[in-house]
């Protein structure tokens, strides 16, 4: 049996495997963040010369890319790219996904839409018949936190502040367990549209265009 680290590696690499033959010396390369995109930057490491930098969406995985010799670029200097790769809390069939339980939700969504198509790298765990299991990740502007957390509490939510954690942009994080997530899209126009809030963790809008999901059995390709 492989442990859930083992399948974490082996998607990464899968990942880098997937990725290359699309990269030029000129492509711009979206990075996400977390455990599993640690090790994607790890394994696209050597490959550095056949691109031309990365798109980071975090301090840590600006800070890990740069440590292996990969160049960050802007987003403001980037019209479009070709691909983002990024993990995530929870994938369904359709490729809608829950994100940031690393609390960089914000800017994982901003590099996404810059992005043509989203690369999803997950262990089997993540793949759910219907996403609400892991609390939903709502990034907020700390004056709006209460006011936020009632509309939450409204929709059938119960939020909960991440203790101890500022985002990279100076936001909280509401962590928001029991809502029924019937239609993904939906709730997150709606949660998208509460004052205060700065970005709903549903990536549902804009789901996966691929997912690479790592078992036992190897690693399959969700289109
Ligand atoms: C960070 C994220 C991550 O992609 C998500 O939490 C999955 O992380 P990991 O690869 O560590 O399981 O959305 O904000």
């Amino acid at each position: 049996m492989y442990t859930q680290s083992e399948l974490k590696q082996q998607v990464a690499q899968a990942a880098v495997e997937y990725v290359l033959p699309f990269l030029t010396p000129d492509s711009i390369l979206g990075v996400g963040t977390g455990s599993t995109v640690d090790l994607f930057i790890d394994a696209l490491a050597i490959h550095k010369h056949a691109f031309k930098a990365a798109a980071s969406s975090s301090e840590r995985s600006t800070a890990r890319l740069q440590s292996l010799g990969i160049a960050v670029q802007d987003l403001n200097t980037i019209e479009r790219m070709d691909w983002y790769v990024d993990g995530a809390d929870e994938i369904d069939a359709a490729l809608n996904m829950t994100k940031g339980g690393g609390g960089a939700l914000t800017r994982e969504k901003i590099v996404a839409s810059v992005s043509d198509k989203f690369l999803c790298i997950v262990d089997e765990s993540k793949l759910v018949e219907r996403l609400g299991a892991f609390p939903l990740p709502v990034e907020v502007i700390p004056m709006a936190k209460n006011a936020v957390a009632r509309q939450l509490r409204a929709l059938g939510g119960t939020p909960v502040e991440r203790a101890g954690f500022v985002t990279d942009n100076g936001g909280l994080i509401l962590d928001v367990s029991g809502l029924s997530i019937e239609d993904p899209a939906a709730l997150e126009a709606r949660i998208n549209n509460m004052p205060g809030v700065v970005c709903c963790g549903l990536f549902a809008i804009a789901p996966a265009s691929v997912a690479l999901i790592a078992g036992q059995q190897g690693v399959r390709t969700l289109l």
